[in-house]
């Protein structure tokens, strides 16, 4: 398995992201996290395709974009344009899911389903060979800076259990009040890909992501 830090730069410095997307790279960050909200599905908004576009020109991260939209069929084909490598919808906020993931793999991006803390697992019965990623929310999704909410352990530990017994190879991706006190535990649990937004941007986001790197390296020499 590969572990993998994507930062959300959601709690960066909006005035100097292209600096704070260097400075995660530069301490080992392969992918970047980005929280895409429309004031609907979520009650906060945040940034759009021009942001992706913009760091896209900058940056050779793998952009990893979780849109927190209503109906996001309307836009896939923009964020793939803007720069997107990886996908991610929210079932809730879509329809036809299945639909929704041919799309995004249709566009020759990787694709990806999260689900809010409460929504259970078996949505994903059906869809599950066909995603690259499993997003699970570990806190309600909108805003950064919330804690982790504790019974996603078992969450993360039943999708895990379910992606290995079916021989299958998506990532879960965990996203919500990790930082570096919960992140072994969320690991043990079974997630790789680790989604850190104030843990990372909120002081000095080369160290601090640096610090999270070192805890990924450790399990990556264990296997
Ligand atoms: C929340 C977003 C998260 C957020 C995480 O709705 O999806 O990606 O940025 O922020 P932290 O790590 O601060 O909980
Ligand atoms: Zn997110």
């Amino acid at each position: 398995m590969n572990y993998i830090l994507s930062p959300s730069i959601l709690a960066a410095d909006f005035a100097r992201l292209g600096e704070e997307t260097e400075a995660v790279a530069k301490a080992g960050a392969s992918w970047l996290h980005l929280d895409v909200m429309d004031g609907a599905f979520v009650p906060s908004l945040s940034f759009g395709m021009p942001v992706l576009a913009s760091l896209r020109k900058k940056s050779s991260l793998f952009f990893d974009t979780h849109l927190m939209i209503e109906d996001p069929d309307r836009y896939l084909e923009a964020f793939a344009k803007a720069g997107a490598d990886l996908i991610t919808v929210h079932a809730e906020a879509v329809t036809h899911l299945d639909r929704t993931v041919r799309a995004v793999k249709n566009l020759g991006l990787k694709a990806g389903v999260a689900l809010n803390p409460a929504t259970p697992l078996s949505v994903l019965d059906w869809i599950l060979p066909e995603l690259d990623l499993v997003l699970l929310m570990t806190v309600n999704p909108g805003f950064g800076g919330q804690s982790y909410i504790p019974y996603c352990d078992e969450k993360i530990r039943a999708m895990r259990k379910r992606i290995t017994e079916l021989g299958l190879s998506a990532d879960i991706e965990v996203d919500g009040g990790v930082n570096l006190k919960n992140v072994g535990r969320i690991l043990d649990a079974g997630a790789n890909v680790i989604v850190a937004g104030s843990a990372v941007f909120g002081s000095d986001s080369g160290k601090q992501a640096g610090a999270f790197m070192k805890i990924l390296r450790e399990r990556d020499k264990e296997l």
